[in-house]
């Protein structure tokens, strides 16, 4: 009878198990900054109303929408590929739906950024708890989007320069991947995590400067997170991935793929500008004077540009940086 009771409990074993191999994400659960909200930010405050200006959103949905591009952006084309809604934004909802919640912040990190509007990525996993309490959240397949674009650095590079980073990168690795093993922790098993845009080729970056061509430094500076974080996720892999998943999404090798070939994904000239550019000192997308007249300039097709404005892609940016994920997000199912 012995062997018999074994074999059972291995099968037993390995069914319970199945759970991440083989089933679709039945719901993406996501956290991060603009690259991945989809409408956080309060639209009354003036401190943070930026995407909820136009011309933001004047591709899809016409209107400002919240998202920091002119249409569609990574969360969207992901929840796509997944054949899933688009997760609604935690601040629009009031309980968790099925298929998942989107707790990105705009202009967020993960130690405090640009103001207490920025939750910080810990605080969104905060608010997610909140949410789950009590509810049947299928963790085992469900899909975390993880992005982080790099919003601390930003604040210290205005603040400090270029002094210190080297040791702020070792600080920010290390907490994301401790915010990624407090995911795993509370039972997620499904990851798909971004690394940093080569930072260098960002209009705000090059613009302040007259660089046409990408700042190598600042591309140095994201390929060394990246390093740290491509370190972290193999530790992750070894430490935690037995039945988990982690997929990196190389938006530094994407992005850069799009600037070296432009004309295939359909770019024209003038790949590196951005479509929506404020038009003085201190003037950005979307702002106005005090008669409410316009002080920036949009380009005549923001379907033919890649970048949105001086830090996002345009919805068609988006579309070519997230061509490549499809097929690593089908390798879940
Ligand atoms: C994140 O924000 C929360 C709430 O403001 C704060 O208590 C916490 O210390 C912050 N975490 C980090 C790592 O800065
Ligand atoms: C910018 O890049 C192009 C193409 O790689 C190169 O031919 C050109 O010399 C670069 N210009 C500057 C100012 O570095």
């Amino acid at each position: 009878m012995v062997p018999i009771i074994c074999i059972a409990s291995i099968y037993l074993a390995l069914s319970f198990f199945q759970g991440v191999e083989g089933a679709r994400p039945p719901a993406l659960y996501v956290f991060g900054d603009s690259y991945a909200d989809t409408g956080n930010h309060d639209k009354q405050n003036p401190e943070v109303w930026q995407p909820w200006k136009t011309p933001y959103g004047s591709a899809w949905p016409g209107n400002p929408s919240g998202r920091y591009s002119d249409g569609f952006v990574l969360t969207d084309f992901i929840a796509k590929f997944l054949n899933l809604p688009s997760p609604s934004p935690y601040s629009q909802v009031r309980e968790m739906p099925a298929t998942g919640v989107n707790f990105a912040y705009g202009g967020s990190g993960v130690f405090f950024t640009y103001g207490p509007e920025y939750i910080n990525i810990s605080a969104q996993i905060d608010q997610f708890e909140q949410m789950a309490k009590g509810k049947p959240v299928d963790f085992a397949n469900s899909l975390v989007l993880f992005v982080y674009g790099g919003n601390d650095y930003s604040v210290h590079l205005q603040k400090h320069g270029v002094r210190g980073i080297p040791i702020l990168i070792t600080r920010v690795v290390r907490q994301l991947s401790s915010l990624l093993a407090r995911l795993h922790q509370l039972g997620f098993r499904r990851f798909a995590v971004t690394n940093l845009e080569p930072a260098g080729c960002l209009p705000s970056i090059r613009m302040p400067r007259s660089k046409i061509n990408c700042s190598r430094t600042d591309n140095v500076l994201s390929s060394l997170h990246n390093r740290l974080l491509s370190q972290s996720l193999v530790s992750l892999r070894t430490f935690r991935g037995r039945h988990s998943k982690y997929i990196l999404l190389n938006q530094y090798k994407s992005f850069l793929d799009i600037f070296k070939s432009g004309a295939t994904y359909g770019f024209g000239a003038g790949l590196l500008e951005s479509c929506c550019v404020g038009l003085m000192k201190g003037a950005g997308c979307g702002s106005v004077d005090k008669s409410g007249k316009a002080l920036y300039k949009i380009c005549g097709d923001s379907s033919k540009t890649f970048f949105w404005d001086g830090v996002h892609p345009t919805q068609v940016g988006w579309e070519a940086v997230t061509r490549n994920y499809k097929s690593l997000l089908d390798s879940l199912a």
